[in-house]
């Protein structure tokens, strides 16, 4: 598909930081319209091999036709990076990426659904071979369930009227298009000139939860850290805090010299261990002023980047 064109984020910061090199194995769980793909095998030519997989069926055939040029040294798989780890080697990657959320042509394509800003089918799924769409969501949810998707995925303030209001019109009319949630949402809360539509919370939180989003990434952080080997280095974008909050804690707890013991009845005791990862920067890298100007999407990125240690003898 030519018309999936997606500007990769913070792409000197991530080669910066992955550092790619010939003979190098590189994983990309994310690999959209292949921008990062493509510059890590430019990188590491002419032997390193990249793995590449993205949810979305669109976006790993436009990365296979942008790849053909270093053919012989990808392989590429449709499927969630929470599963990574069922099908790239353990212990063998140098370098692996995860720049998380959705791609441009994904919120750009009006039948894709992630949009208020355009009329489209209410379906928000990266994989469209799943069952579930946001539409099938908005219109069984309970009202109590809906609330606590806007609430936890969203930060969203009035989630309980908006669930209410929601449960309230599904049952004369059920909830088909974008457009007919983004106009109820904004006749509950009249934009009254703010900059954000009111509908953009209900929208990120729908999205994050059809797609499992936080859990698929609670996952894939853990199944990264059998692919690298030591030495290797876990690079990863987010877009807002709730993917930030999940890569701190990830990182916090495999950054440790410690780990609990204990139990139900048991007093709970710090034991040292030795620490799997370290962080290679203590703060999250931004983007450069000059790819904010140029890329409004790059806006609320942050980049992560773990590494993992050697082995030690306790
Ligand atoms: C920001 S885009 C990546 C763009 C890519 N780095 C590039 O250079 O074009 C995010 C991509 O991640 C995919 N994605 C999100 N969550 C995923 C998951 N759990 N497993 C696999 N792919 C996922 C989306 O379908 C989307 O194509």
């Amino acid at each position: 598909m030519s018309d999936f064109v997606h500007k990769a984020v913070m792409l000197g910061e991530v080669l910066e930081t992955l550092r790619p090199k010939s003979g190098g194995v590189y994983v990309d769980g994310t690999v959209g319209g292949a921008g990062h793909a493509a510059a890590i095998l430019t990188a590491s030519s002419p032997t390193g091999w990249l793995y590449g997989c993205d949810r979305d069926g669109a976006a790993v055939e436009t990365a296979r036709q942008r790849l053909t040029d270093f053919a012989g040294r990808f392989e590429l798989r449709q499927g969630n990076f929470a599963e990574l780890d069922t099908w790239v080697p353990a212990e063998q990657c140098d370098g692996i990426l995860l720049d998380l959320g959705v791609s441009s042509p994904q919120l750009d394509q009006a039948e894709r659904g992630f949009s208020f800003q355009q009329d489209g089918p209410l379906d928000m799924r990266m994989d469209r071979a799943q069952a579930l769409t946001a539409a099938e969501l908005v219109n069984t949810a309970s009202a109590e369930h809906l609330a606590a998707i806007f609430w936890e995925f969203g930060g969203e303030r009035d989630s309980r009227r908006f669930a209410r209001a929601i449960v309230r019109r599904r049952e004369q009319n059920p909830f088909s298009t974008t457009r007919e949630l983004a106009e109820l949402i904004e006749r509950l809360a009249p934009r009254r000139g703010a900059k954000a539509h009111p509908a953009t919370k209900v929208f990120q939180a729908l999205r994050l939860a059809v797609n499992d989003e936080i859990g698929s990434l609670e996952r894939g952080l853990e199944s990264t850290v059998k692919l690298l080997r030591p030495g290797g280095r876990l690079a990863v974008i987010t877009f807002h805090s709730l993917e930030d909050r999940v890569v701190k804690d990830f990182g916090r707890v495999w950054t440790r010299d410690y780990t609990f013991t204990g139990g139900v009845d048991v007093p709970e005791l710090r034991e040292p261990r030795a620490p799997e990862l370290r962080w290679v920067s203590r703060k999250a890298i931004k983007p450069s002023t000059r790819e904010l100007a140029e890329n409004p999407r790059a806006r609320s990125a942050q980049l992560r980047v773990l590494e993992k240690l050697p082995e030690r003898s306790a």
